[in-house]
């Protein structure tokens, strides 16, 4: 039995933290996963949840039963709130459907897994993703039988966006199709379009009758403002264009393997809504049953009561100001003392957790091989893996690499 069952390569983000933890080398960086390190490179418990750690471990009223099979419904409430907006059109007419899922990655693979289902696709099932985008977002799609094909985005000549193509492709695409977009902070690139340019995209989208799939999974961390990350998905929503957002906790509220996070879809009316509902309820109970309770309880916790969502704001800007910090320096070690060739103005212009560097696969390798440097070989860094004690090895190796 199971002789014909091919060997599959590992995954190409979590190779990289067990190489990493494998190697003895004392100046060994990682800057594979996204997840946020302090300056240390220690994981970061924010302060604000071990607060709420702590409020639920005094709180007698909890035991450990089933949750809803969409959730807790005090954290999807104000989840939808938090990328919405307290008053946005589809939470005021009550057309939102919020359902509590396995973090980002769970979101997505329902939202997928609903389209599959539902969705009227003009021709065979395809979903357009960003090229480049999370390596994950194309196995979700595959696994529920939507093709995955790819959309220009990023432009290797400017390290920025290619927007003449991404609006292209927009164009061209057929009526009514599913674009991924990222809401903010883009993964890999740290490129996200300018307020202007998702205007014209929305308009694109509108008048295309495309369908928007956001994926917002560092809310908070592109801008350290999380009504400012949350922009473009609002303005979406203004526009009527129809939509879903896939949230994660992951990252902002630093509760990776709490697996906390959701799925808002934003159907035209409320009947429709209740029915979208409905089949999200079927596919989830077949799926998990129902979601695991704790890191929901911590994150509802922190966003319904007014002190603690301050505090959280905080945690937020005291890692998104890090991270800037830290380009900040890295820029400079490569421009003014190192002198590196090439333009790093990109290592300054991109936002939120990621920088892609520019640097081929085998200048990336290298990076691995003589420097003990782990990073994907797309050339993405993970900026919150520098820190103030490493960042000019790596400057000094990224030097040696470019220099050839
Ligand atoms: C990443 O891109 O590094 C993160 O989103 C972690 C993951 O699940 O891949």
């Amino acid at each position: 039995l199971w002789q014909d069952v091919p060997l599959a390569p590992p995954d190409s983000i979590f190779k990289l933290t067990a190489a990493y933890k494998a190697d003895t080398y004392d100046k060994k960086v990682n800057l594979g996963v996204g997840a946020y390190r302090d300056d240390d490179n220690k994981p970061w418990i924010l302060p604000v949840v071990k607060k709420a750690t702590q409020i639920l471990l005094n709180d007698e009223t909890l035991d450990h039963e089933y949750l809803p099979i969409t959730g807790l419904p005090e954290f999807t409430a104000a989840a939808a709130k938090l990328i919405l907006g307290a008053d946005s059109p589809a939470i005021k007419e009550g057309r939102t459907v919020s359902v509590q899922t396995i973090s980002g990655t769970g979101a997505n693979h329902l939202g997928a897994l609903f389209l599959s289902r539902f969705y009227k696709f003009n021709g065979a099932p395809k979903i357009y993703l960003s090229n480049p985008t999370w390596a994950n977002h194309h196995a979700i799609f595959k696994n529920v039988g939507i093709e995955p094909v790819e959309y220009p985005y990023y432009d290797p000549k400017t390290i920025g966006l290619d927007y003449t193509g991404f609006i292209g492709a927009l164009q061209e695409a057929p009526a009514r199709s599913v674009f991924l977009l990222h809401a903010c902070a883009h993964n890999p690139t740290g490129v996200d379009p300018t307020q202007e340019q998702w205007k014209a995209i929305a308009n694109v989208i509108a008048e295309k009758k495309h369908y928007a799939f956001f994926d917002c999974a560092y809310q908070g961390f592109a801008s350290g403002d999380l009504d400012k990350d949350a922009w473009a998905v609002r303005y979406f929503v203004e526009q009527g264009i129809p939509l879903l957002v896939c949230q994660s906790f992951a990252k902002n509220a630093g509760l990776y393997g709490e697996r906390v996070g959701a799925l808002h879809v934003a159907p035209p009316n409320k009947e429709t809504a209740e029915r979208v509902k409905s089949q999200l309820s079927v596919l989830q109970r077949s799926e998990i049953s129902n979601p695991p309770s704790h890191g929901a309880r911590l994150v509802s916790l922190i966003l319904n009561d007014p002190q603690l969502f301050g505090e959280w704001k905080r945690d937020i800007e005291t890692m998104a100001g890090r991270i800037i910090d830290m380009r900040n320096v890295l820029y400079k070690l490569l421009t003014e003392e190192l002198k590196t060739p090439g333009n790093w103005d990109h290592i300054i212009n991109q936002i939120g957790m990621f920088s892609f560097t520019g640097i081929n696969p085998e200048q990336s390798k290298a990076l691995t091989e003589k420097a003990h440097i782990y990073l994907t070989a797309n050339g993405r860094i993970s900026m919150a893996g520098l820190n103030s004690h490493n960042v000019r090895y790596f400057a000094e190796s990224l030097d040696k690499v470019v220099r050839g």
